[in-house]
């Protein structure tokens, strides 16, 4: 271990056992210029009509003053898009002026060159960007906007010429799965980082259950996942590294008020993106005085009897969490279903590729799931063919 990677632990640890708030997501807006079928954030046109009620420009600056008084360091700024709102430039500034190291959630779409200019003159630490399909046809299935996929690989073309870090990411669906390897070879090509997500959640905050119709099976998903060497030796590394965490009693064991927050377009505050039933508002008493009562109060909560997750041994791979609980189910403390079987698939690969065993773990993933997606090729031409057969013998009875 290198001593900065030390150093970086001892940091961390600092931030945590002094309960500072030092990274958060600013949702600027929730309107966007695409229409994603998966988007947690529901319908565009309720989006629309909230746009009254989002921070103005000062509001905007002014939670940025507060959350860096109270130590704020790493801001994500996302949206919707945020780069929809006129003002973005200058909050994205202003944030920079700060000392914050900002990070930009978006689409790509609106990355003009006065943007490219602007995060010349103030580099981000990333430009995060969504891609939903290698191909025009599958990215607009997902974005429902014709012409999209055009407008997203200009912008990006643009961030190349201009020298602008970024890196790609995609939520797996069953819409675009057949083209994750041709988005991580594109990504590989422009030498930019990818990772692949799958766990889709219901949208917030109304629960509505529709994106998850979208999930992948667990098992195909991870085997998609995992066909990449780099992100299965990714997660052999994240989980040996967290080995030593030692299981709590509480039902909170992640970030949230302890070192992170997340503020809302109309400037409320939670613990986390997805705490949708811990919201405050940070106009009233301001975001230290949240911080230091309201935003902490879920972490004194304990789950009830029978919760098996505090003791997992796979805990490491999992990516669920008790608000993503909440966001499926309703209790904090039911587990998702398809999370867990999902983690239980990867925490299988996970332990055949320690000593090792990446690669050959990697290859046996990607052989499966291509021999799954010719089998799918097969079923959906059999089944073409069907019709067609039933639709001849149908024509011909009726000459
Ligand atoms: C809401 S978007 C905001 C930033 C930007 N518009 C974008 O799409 O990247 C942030 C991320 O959440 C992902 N996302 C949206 N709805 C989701 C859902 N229901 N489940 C999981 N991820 C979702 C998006 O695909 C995107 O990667
Ligand atoms: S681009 Fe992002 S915010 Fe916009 S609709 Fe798609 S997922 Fe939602
Ligand atoms: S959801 Fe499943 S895999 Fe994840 S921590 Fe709970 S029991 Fe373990």
């Amino acid at each position: 271990m290198t001593s900065d990677s030390q150093w970086m632990k001892d940091f961390r640890r600092k931030t945590v056992t002094r309960r500072v708030p030092i990274s958060g997501i600013l949702e600027l807006t929730s309107r966007c210029n695409l229409k994603c079928v998966h988007c947690y954030l529901g319908p565009q046109e309720e989006q629309r009509k909230k746009r009254d009620l989002e921070m103005t420009t000062e509001e905007a600056l002014e939670v940025i003053d507060q959350i860096v008084a109270s130590g704020c360091l790493y801001l994500v700024i996302t949206g919707g898009d945020p780069m929809v709102r006129k003002d973005f430039p200058e909050i994205y500034r202003y944030a920079k002026d700060q000392g914050l190291i900002v990070t930009v959630f978006c689409d790509g779409i609106l990355v003009t060159d006065k943007m490219v200019r602007l995060f010349q003159q103030y580099p981000p630490f990333n430009i995060d960007i969504s891609v939903y399909g290698a191909t025009a046809e599958t990215y607009e299935a997902v974005t429902r906007v014709p012409g999209s996929f055009r407008h997203f690989l200009r912008g990006i073309d643009r961030l190349i010429t201009g020298g602008i870090r970024f890196s790609l990411k995609t939520v797996l669906m069953t819409l675009n799965k057949h083209e994750l390897d041709q988005m991580r070879l594109a990504a590989s090509k422009m030498g930019v980082k990818f990772r692949v997500d799958s766990a889709i959640f219901p949208c917030l905050p109304t629960q509505d259950h529709e994106p998850l119709d979208l999930r992948v099976e667990p098992q195909e998903a991870v085997e998609l996942e995992l066909s990449d060497p780099e992100s299965l030796q990714a997660w052999v590394d994240y989980t040996e590294d967290r080995q030593e965490t030692p299981a709590g009693e509480e039902l909170y064991s992640c970030g949230a008020g302890v070192t992170n927050f997340y503020i809302d377009p109309m400037g409320f505050a939670s613990p986390c993106l997805m705490t949708t039933n811990y919201r405050y508002p940070v106009g009233e008493r301001g975001f230290d005085q949240l911080w230091q009562n309201e935003l902490v109060q879920l972490r004194s909560k304990k789950p009830r009897e029978g919760y098996t997750c505090n003791s997992c041994e796979m805990k490491t791979a999992c990516t669920g969490c008790p608000a993503f609980n909440f966001q499926e189910n309703g209790h904090e403390d039911i587990k998702s279903d398809y999370v867990c079987e999902t983690t239980q698939h990867r925490w299988e690969a996970i332990q055949e590729a320690r000593d090792g065993q990446v690669a050959t773990v990697a290859r046996r993933m990607a052989r499966r799931s291509a021999v799954r997606q010719t089998n799918a090729v097969r079923q959906t031409n059999a089944a073409r063919q069907d019709v067609a057969e039933n639709r001849e013998s149908g024509d011909s009875r009726a000459d």
